[in-house]
């Protein structure tokens, strides 16, 4: 069931959902969250159940805002045993927006949406929704809400309303409500910052670049490396459509249309470069700027696939820091 986020009865009826166990897809800035209760053991199954996600991988726990300066600390404390300093530094740069930190986890809180891990992700949202829901939700007693992104797993992530409807078809109107509130700003998932050991690490690039994350925490940020924690959203093989997606540069992309000719049928296109092509062959236009390549990157992805092609050709982003999300995503794309 979907309800126009506009609609202050519907927030309220979300939010009573959620405190009774129920699941609700909620807007976000970055993309849609299959959103449950954090501390209901039997709603967050309902998450890993609905996702067809093994339940060793952990969900973000959303934050409400609260007022006033570091207004979220409440629910930070709530779920995190410890904040260093470089992760209050963070917050205090980033929140409300796309940035998750995984911090120590306090033990007896959120332990089945942590998937088992002694650590807890931890995000407050920007999106104006989102944080009308957290609000609602705490007036029923909700400290957090796990939210995954609301895609069945291994596939592309959502960003409208209408894209959370599709990935969940099996499930009744009385099993997913879900809160429509347009497309998603920002368009790709929140940065991730792993906070959890002396230095901070980077998990999953967002839209934040790293320049603007070292400058607001003071310390250079590491690499993922062995010792960092498993994330679904850095698995190689992941947002995968059904075609399958190949990067190209510019030249191999005209050389490869210019051969195929008429044969291109099969192929959709999304690239900035012009380019050549029969009629007949789908093609969508990247935008030269990275904010609106990721904006619009998940609905391109899902538009084209839809059209039946077998293959999905890719012009490869440029390669300076500002691309590093929407790069991520193809690359594991087309993985
Ligand atoms: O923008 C976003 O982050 C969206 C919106 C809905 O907030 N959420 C999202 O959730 O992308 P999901 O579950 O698709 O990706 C969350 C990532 C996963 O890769 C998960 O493994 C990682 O966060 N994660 C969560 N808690 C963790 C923890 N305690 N330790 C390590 N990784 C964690
Ligand atoms: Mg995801």
């Amino acid at each position: 069931m979907l309800l126009n986020a506009t609609d202050p009865a519907a927030i309220e009826r979300a939010a009573q959902r959620l405190a009774a166990g129920s699941l609700v897809g909620m807007p976000t800035e970055t993309v849609y969250g299959l959103a449950a209760n954090a501390d209901h053991a039997t709603a967050v199954h309902r998450i890993f159940e609905a996702k067809g996600r093994p339940a060793d991988h952990p969900l973000i726990v959303h934050l409400a805002a609260g007022s006033g300066a570091q207004g979220w600390r409440a629910g930070v404390d709530h779920y995190a045993r410890e904040v260093p300093a470089f992760a209050s530094a963070l917050m205090r740069a980033f929140w409300p927006g796309p940035l998750t930190l995984i911090l120590p986890r306090r033990e007896g809180v959120a332990a089945v949406a942590a998937g088992g891990q002694d650590s807890v992700g931890l995000r407050c949202p920007a999106h104006p929704v989102a944080q009308a829901l957290l609000n609602a939700a705490a007036a029923h007693g909700v400290s957090g809400i796990a939210a995954p992104s609301a895609n069945r797993f291994g596939r592309v992530s959502p960003t409208t309303a209408a894209h959370v409807a599709e990935e969940f078809t099996a499930l009744a109107d009385e099993d997913l409500l879900i809160l429509d509130g347009g497309a998603c700003p920002v368009g790709i998932e929140s940065t991730i910052v792993d906070c959890t050991r002396a230095q901070p690490v980077l998990l999953r690039p967002g839209m934040l670049t790293v320049a603007e994350l070292e400058a607001a925490c003071g310390q250079p940020l590491r690499a993922r490396d062995e010792a960092a924690p498993r994330a679904s959203g850095t698995l190689e093989s992941h947002y995968a459509p059904r075609a399958t997606v190949r990067l190209m540069d510019a030249r191999q992309l005209r050389a490869a249309f210019q051969v195929l000719g008429s044969d291109a049928k099969h192929i959709a296109v999304y690239s900035r470069c012009p380019l050549e092509l029969h009629r007949g062959v789908p093609r969508r236009r990247m935008p030269d700027d990275a904010a609106a390549a990721a904006q619009e990157l998940f609905a391109v992805l899902r538009e084209l696939d839809a059209t039946g092609v077998r293959l999905i050709w890719v012009e490869t982003p440029p390669a300076d820091a500002a691309w590093d999300g929407v790069r991520d995503r193809l690359q594991r794309a087309a993985a």
